[in-house]
């Protein structure tokens, strides 16, 4: 892979999109966009309709490849990776939370949760345990076994985060995670997403429409017609103040083997 020219020097930098452009057909969806991700920080993209905030997820996370400009994850470029090489990064590297009907329907929870550790290769019984560890951490206990029609909307969405997080990715992408829930579901779905991030020292991008979705992350950028046209980073304050009571991220810990207790959520 070729090593990218412009690498940020900023230590924590995880994923740097420079100068991406993006057309179908007629229509532009992104024009010279870059943004960078830091490790244990989240990024909220909002927007209007169609102004490209999906596309550029997709783009940064190697599901669509850009007409020109670079995406680079850890200093090496990924958006020239053929599909087979693009997947397995995704799988090892990526976490997705969607806004929903992510989930296999006829795996209970914990499974779900697994199958990204089996793809990659972790057998069975390991996946699972794994696996397990994860649900008092987002306040799943005793859910393990239920699948997902047996779930809130909320407790879908905290399945979707372990699932995303299980493998201890570098950078977790969620594209409107709290659009189907209500308000305080989609609260508390968000401060479990940013605290598990922050946590793992994962980067966090954020799609979303909601202003208070934005507002618990650490930084916020506006797209408008495929560019980005406003960065807000008077954001998190409310992520800051528990972020503050955490030990220190050290990137050198397996987040398999140690899934966290936010302060904030207790255990339904
Ligand atoms: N696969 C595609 N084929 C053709 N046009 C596309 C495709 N994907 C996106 N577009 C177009 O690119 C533009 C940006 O789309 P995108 O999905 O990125 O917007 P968005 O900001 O995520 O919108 P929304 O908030 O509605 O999800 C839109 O005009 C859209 O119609
Ligand atoms: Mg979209």
């Amino acid at each position: 892979m070729t090593v990218i020219t412009n690498k940020s020097d900023s230590p924590n930098i995880t994923l740097v999109a420079s100068g991406l452009t993006k057309s179908y057909g007629q229509t532009v969806a992104l024009r010279d966009v870059c943004l960078e991700l830091h490790a244990g920080t989240s990024t909220a993209v909002m927007g209007p309709s169609g102004s490209g905030k999906s596309t550029l997820l997709h783009c940064m996370a190697g599901f669509v490849r850009p007409d020109s400009g670079e995406v680079a994850l850890d200093g090496r470029r990924i958006d020239r990776l053929g599909e087979r090489a693009a997947s397995k990064l995704r799988r090892e590297q990526f976490g997705f939370v969607f806004q929903s009907d992510q989930l296999l329907s006829e795996l209970p929870a914990v499974e779900n949760v697994a199958l990204p550790l089996m793809l990659a290769g972790v057998p069975r019984s390991q996946a699972v345990a794994d696996s397990k560890r994860w649900f008092p951490a987002l306040g799943l206990d005793g859910l393990e076994s239920r699948r997902p029609g047996q779930l809130s909307g909320g407790q879908v969405q905290r399945v979707a985060i372990a699932r995303a997080m299980v493998v201890g990715p570098s950078v977790v992408f969620a594209d409107e995670p709290t659009a189907a829930l209500d308000r305080a579901t989609g609260a508390s779905t968000m401060s479990v997403l940013t605290d598990a991030c922050h946590h793992a020292g994962a980067a966090l991008l954020v799609v979303t429409h909601d202003p208070e979705v934005a507002a618990v992350c650490d930084r916020s950028v506006t797209m408008r017609d495929g560019r980005i046209v406003a960065t807000d980073t008077a954001l998190g304050s409310t992520h800051s103040a528990v972020g503050a009571h955490r030990p220190p991220i050290d990137s050198t810990t397996d987040t398999r083997l140690s899934p966290f207790v936010s302060s904030r959520e207790t255990p339904r």
